[in-house]
């Protein structure tokens, strides 16, 4: 085992027992020269296929540019579909490191999917990247030296919207949203920022993922005395959202806002109904800066479609691991110098430069968008460089 450097002075957890085990217990021997296989774990069916799509696409986008290579070291992808089904999540994890001999998992988009796939992070040692899922559980109370996130937890957008909303002088607002960690811990974000500017959240309705008959909530919410609302819903279920509030006649009366997902990936298909939406995230689409100008333009050539956030977190997924395998020479087995590596990385994101909080979160700006002529503008920054608090998380500062 190699030096442990930065991780030595860290309060190891029972996922760094699980690490430094890794090798000879929890994981088969690599032999060194093989392919590193790679279990890329999203949904390609389903409300967040286009997520999926979009990471993955991404993903293997910034191996191509690397010539098929991480650290010397050829990858190989292997794609699985999750359908976004936590029912299903622990045995489609056992398939991609037990059947495909993973030695790296990379996903996924849904919340409650992306449990298993920590555990088994944590118990077995594999190193986890997630591209998406903002369950805050994975970078507070289970946090892990294995355990990476290269997107946001629910609660970071959706604080930056609340404390936009409060400070444009919002008084009284309410949630909506599926009723699931994602929805309920952004519903605890926005909370939290409107409470930070003064403002109150007077009301949270909730309906089943992945329910998409929004009429009930949308006659509740008609009924409160609310001066704004913001959502928390994505991929198909949010274009579907979208349109049913402006068809309901809300959107001049209650200013309908929310975390970034509302809008992203989803203009087109939103149309007209989509128009001054104001969301909070930490991309938008025409941010200046020659990382993201680079990447929209060879992911439009590779994908034939405009890149949106999910496709910006699976790019700097493979950057991420790339710091961590340079280091190591490719060698995933050399576990804390390759956790090492990937803390201190600065990634070179479209979205800006970022870090990792101790928890393993990036620390980042969340853009305050407003969507027009279909793309999410970017107005402003509704909270800059905001860390999750990662409460509960027990890696000690190094
Ligand atoms: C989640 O389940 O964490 C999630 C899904 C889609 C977009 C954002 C978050």
């Amino acid at each position: 085992m190699v030096s442990p450097g930065n991780v030595s002075r860290r309060t190891f957890s029972a996922g760094m027992a699980a690490l430094g085990a890794a090798g000879a217990l929890g994981r088969p021997a690599v032999a060194q020269g093989a392919a590193l296989k790679v279990g890329l774990m999203l949904p390609f069916s389903g409300t967040y296929a286009a997520l999926g799509d979009s990471i993955a696409t991404a993903f293997e986008l910034y191996l191509a540019e690397k010539g098929g290579k991480l650290g010397g070291r050829g990858v190989q992808v292997i794609r699985l579909d999750d359908e976004s089904d936590p029912s299903k999540a622990v045995q489609n994890v056992n398939r991609l490191l037990s059947r495909d001999k993973a030695d790296v998992l990379v996903g996924t988009v849904h919340s409650g999917v992306v449990m298993a796939m920590v555990q088994a992070s944590r118990e077995r040692g594999v190193p986890l990247i997630i591209p998406n899922a903002g369950n805050v559980a994975a970078t507070r109370d289970l946090c892990a030296p294995t355990v990476f996130r290269t997107s946001f937890t629910n609660w970071q957008p959706a604080y930056g919207m609340g404390r936009a909303l409060a400070a444009q002088g919002v008084k009284r607002a309410a949630w909506v949203s599926w009723d699931y960690a994602a929805g309920n811990e952004a519903a605890e974000g926005f909370r939290d920022g409107l409470k930070s500017g003064g403002a109150e959240l007077v009301k949270t309705l909730l309906l089943p993922f992945p329910e998409t008959n929004f009429q009930p909530i949308l006659a509740q919410l008609a009924g409160l005395d609310i001066e704004a609302a913001g959502a928390f819903f994505a991929g198909g279920g949010a274009v579907q959202f979208v349109r049913d509030y402006a068809s309901a006649g809300l959107a001049a009366r209650i200013p309908l806002s929310g975390s970034g997902f509302l809008t992203e990936g989803t203009l087109r298909a939103q149309g007209a109904a989509a128009e001054g939406v104001r969301t909070a995230l930490h991309y938008g689409d025409g941010l200046d800066n020659a990382r993201n100008a680079a990447f929209r333009a060879a992911f439009k050539d590779r994908a034939k479609r405009e890149a949106d956030v999910y496709a910006v977190q699976g790019y700097d997924a493979g950057q991420l691991l790339a710091a961590g395998l340079e280091a190591t020479k490719g060698d995933v087995d050399a576990d804390k110098v390759l956790v090492a590596a990937m803390e201190k990385a600065r990634i070179d994101s479209p979205r800006g430069a970022f870090t990792l909080s101790q928890s393993h979160n990036p620390v980042q700006n969340i853009y305050l968008r407003e969507a027009k002529g279909g793309e999410n503008v970017v107005i402003g920054v509704a909270a800059p460089l905001l860390a999750d608090p990662g409460t509960g998380c027990k890696m000690a500062a190094t």
